[in-house]
Order: structure tokens, then C-alpha cells, then sequence
């Protein structure tokens, strides 16, 4: 039987969450001494899931929806096992309205060619989303005479929800806006995001990649039309994403690869698609991380993502209490510490990210990401050369926030004049 981690329902401590408990679950963390602040980038795996895709290639390395024999019936109820549990995590009414892709890229790329566009459409996104939810439509733009309207968000990357309101006009078909940013942590208000696009005609694909590990997401209540995330940034096998549909939405959007499993009757010359999720699902897939993404949900729903809400909040509070001590430090997000989900980034006087980042590493085994984190328009825009970025998950806890400040104090004594 796939193990599903130490961690209780219910099982924390007074301040929320029992991360020394938490971290024994993680064997990247077990022998070292590191602190892995990159989990926007890709979290660690979780001994259950590490199991969960051992088992699947050691005891029933079959397919599944195809044969019928013991082993592919095995990994058949695995994968349906994973959906509905990707279901209920978000919310959804129905296992049927969640597609299994290879990354959250990909699942915006199903919406951009998929909808039938037709010319003069606009979509809308804000200036700060990352380039997965900026080139596909950057393409139809040139290719197909697609049109743009891009709202700028406030300082710090705040949403601003007048600017949202005042930058409809007719012929928007697309809202498509990151829930959370990778760069600066900040989050839009989803439910009236979707109110306001619905008001005006308009469907809305939100970019979850950086809010649902983070957070509760409910796409029901919400209305959204699309929710697009990765499973390997909430603690799941890596290219495994998910692209959710309303069923009115799934209806509407073309396949990006036809072939088998999106088959429901074939003759010579016509093809009839088979209904949602599998029209979409062309081709054997990756049945150990899809099974392993159930294994992450399992492990992340009984911790409960309030609890890890206010656990990453409580993080980001650390470090703004110690923010005074590192002179000149730049933040690149919004002061308000509340405001900044799980990712901290900034800038240190007279050096480049990535040499901060090599330097935390080098000096005290903090892991962080430096760069322009695939937003490359936002810093641009803003004169920015990147930044460094700390992102944090369930194992990190507030000795890791003062690990990475007392890194930085010393980065920043030697080198910053
Ligand atoms: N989008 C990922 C990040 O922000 C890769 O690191």
C-alpha cells in the first residue's frame, strides 16, 4: 500500500504547524543542514510520494483506460483516485472538469489554442505575469491579430482593482491573470476578478501555479472558468500540471493533441472526440506522477491549507521584523507583509542577484533563486536587473528565516559598501 507520511489529521502544534515534525517527512532535508527557500520553483517530495511513485514502477508498471488486466485496472483506480482528490482540493464540482497536463505552461497554452479566437478579442492580464501567461498570447497577437489590454498593478505589485474595472472594454473574451506572482508574492482577488470579467461577457483563466499550494482555492464558489496549476510545485513528481474546466468551458476549447485515449469512435475519415478529461488527454501519460500528485494532496490536505496559509504568513512576518537590520536592501513585492504570500524578493546595493544568491549558498546551505523569474516585462519595465527571491513551504520554519537574514547581513557587511 502506498505510505501516506507521519503527519495526523489535525497533527499541530500550538503555533499552527509542527514543521520539526514536517521535515523528517522530506529526505532531502534529513542528512544535510540546508535550507531550501526555492519552492516556487519546485518544492521537495515527501517520503509518501517518493513511495507512491516507487510503487507505481516496482509493483504495476502498466497503463491505464486501456487494458483490462489486473495491473493496468490497478493504475486505472490510482489515476481516478488522483483526480477526484485534485477535485476536491479545488473544489470542483466534478472529477471529470480536472485535465491532467505536464505543467502548469502547458495548461494555459490549452486555452490560448484552444478557444476558437476570432479577430479583434482581447485578453487581459496584468503587467507582472510570468512569461508562461504572456507568450501564448505575445503569439496570437502576432499571428492571429489578437489584442492586448495589460493592467498595471500597484507598488509592490499590489492588484489594482480600480485599474482592473477601468481597463474593460467591449470584445474582452479573456481575463488571464496569475492568482499569486512568483516575483513579488501578491495576490488578486479572485471571486470579484471573476465577477467583474463575468459582468462584461468575459471568461476568466486564472494562473494558480503560486497560490494553490499556498492557500485554500474553492473554483467553484469562485465561478472562475479555468484554473490552471503545477503539482510539482505542492510537493508532486515533476511535469505533472492540471488544467480545470467549467464543464461550459471544457465544451468550448479544442484539444492541443488528438490521438489515443481522446478517441470515443473512429472510422476512416471522421473522428468523434470523447467527452472531458480524456478529449484532452492524448497519448499514454504519466500515470507515477499523476498517482504521486494524489499521494501530495493526501499529505498537504491533512496538514490543511489554512493552516499552511497562516504558517507562511507568520514566516514572512519574521522577516520583516529583521528587514531594518540589512541597510539598503530593496524589496521587490510589497511592504506590507501580509500582502506577500510566501515569496520575499529584493535587492542588495551594488550586487547582482545571482552573486547573492551563489553567496548564501556558498556561506550558510541557503538555497534561493536569483534572476528574473521568467517576468521578464515586469523588470524591464521597471529598470530592474532581477532580484533575489526566498520562497517558502510547509518545511521551512522561522530558524530558516533568520538563517537566510543572518546570510544576508553577512553578504551584505562584506560586500555592500
Ligand atoms: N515559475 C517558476 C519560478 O517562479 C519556475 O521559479
Amino acid at each position: 500500500m502506498i505510505a501516506r507520511g507521519n503527519i495526523k489529521k489535525g497533527g499541530t502544534d500550538a503555533q499552527g504547524m509542527d514543521v520539526s515534525r514536517i521535515k523528517q517527512d522530506f529526505p532531502a532535508l534529513r542528512d544535510g543542514d540546508l535550507v531550501y527557500l526555492d519552492s516556487a520553483c519546485q518544492t521537495l517530495r515527501p517520503q509518501c510520494v517518493i513511495d507512491a511513485v516507487t510503487e507505481y514502477y516496482r509493483d504495476y508498471p502498466a497503463c491505464g483506460g486501456r487494458s483490462v488486466h489486473r495491473m493496468a485496472t490497478r493504475v486505472s483506480v490510482q489515476m481516478d483516485r488522483s483526480r477526484e482528490a485534485m477535485a476536491a482540493f479545488l473544489g470542483a464540482k466534478d472529477a471529470q472538469n480536472i485535465i491532467f497536463t505536464k505543467n502548469c505552461t502547458e495548461s494555459i497554452n490549452l486555452v490560448a489554442k484552444g478557444l476558437s479566437w476570432m479577430k479583434g478579442d482581447v485578453v487581459m492580464t496584468t503587467d507582472l505575469e510570468h512569461n508562461s501567461n504572456h507568450a501564448p498570447w505575445v503569439d496570437l497577437t502576432e499571428n492571429i491579430g489578437l489584442k492586448r489590454v495589460i493592467v498595471p498593478t500597484g507598488p509592490g505589485g499590489v492588484f489594482d482593482l480600480d485599474a482592473y474595472q477601468d481597463s474593460f472594454r467591449s470584445q474582452v473574451r479573456l481575463v488571464s491573470m496569475a492568482h499569486t506572482s512568483n516575483v513579488t508574492g501578491t495576490t488578486i482577488p479572485m471571486k470579484e476578478v471573476v465577477e467583474i470579467a463575468h459582468d462584461h461577457g468575459a471568461m476568466v483563466l486564472i494562473d494558480g501555479a503560486q497560490a494553490a499550494p499556498h492557500m485554500p482555492v474553492d473554483v467553484h464558489k469562485t465561478g472562475v472558468d479555468f484554473y490552471a496549476l503545477s503539482g510539482h510545485k505542492m510537493l508532486g513528481p515533476s511535469a505533472v500540471g492540471v488544467l480545470y474546466g467549467t464543464d461550459e468551458s471544457l465544451e468550448s476549447l479544442k484539444p492541443l493533441m488528438l490521438g489515443g485515449g481522446t478517441v470515443g469512435r473512429a472510422d476512416y475519415d471522421k473522428v468523434h472526440l470523447a467527452p472531458a478529461p480524456e478529449r484532452f488527454e492524448a497519448g499514454l501519460a504519466n500515470y507515477s506522477g499523476i498517482i504521486g500528485t494524489g499521494a501530495a494532496l493526501d499529505y498537504l490536505s491533512k496538514i490543511g491549507m489554512d493552516n499552511i496559509s497562516k504558517h507562511e504568513h507568520r514566516l514572512q512576518r519574521v522577516l520583516q521584523e529583521r528587514l531594518d537590520e540589512i541597510e539598503g536592501i530593496s524589496l521587490v513585492g510589497p511592504d506590507d507583509p501580509d500582502a506577500r504570500s510566501s515569496v520575499f524578493s529584493f535587492n542588495l546595493p551594488g550586487l547582482g542577484s545571482h552573486d547573492v544568491a551563489m553567496m548564501v549558498d556558498e556561506m550558510a546551505a541557503v538555497l534561493i533563486r536569483s534572476g528574473m523569474h521568467c517576468a521578464h516585462p515586469y523588470f524591464y519595465s521597471r529598470g530592474i536587473n532581477g532580484c533575489v527571491r526566498a520562497s517558502t513551504y510547509i518545511y521551512n520554519d522561522e530558524d530558516d528565516m533568520h538563517r537566510l537574514v543572518d546570510a544576508l547581513l553577512k553578504v551584505s557587511k562584506t560586500f555592500c559598501n
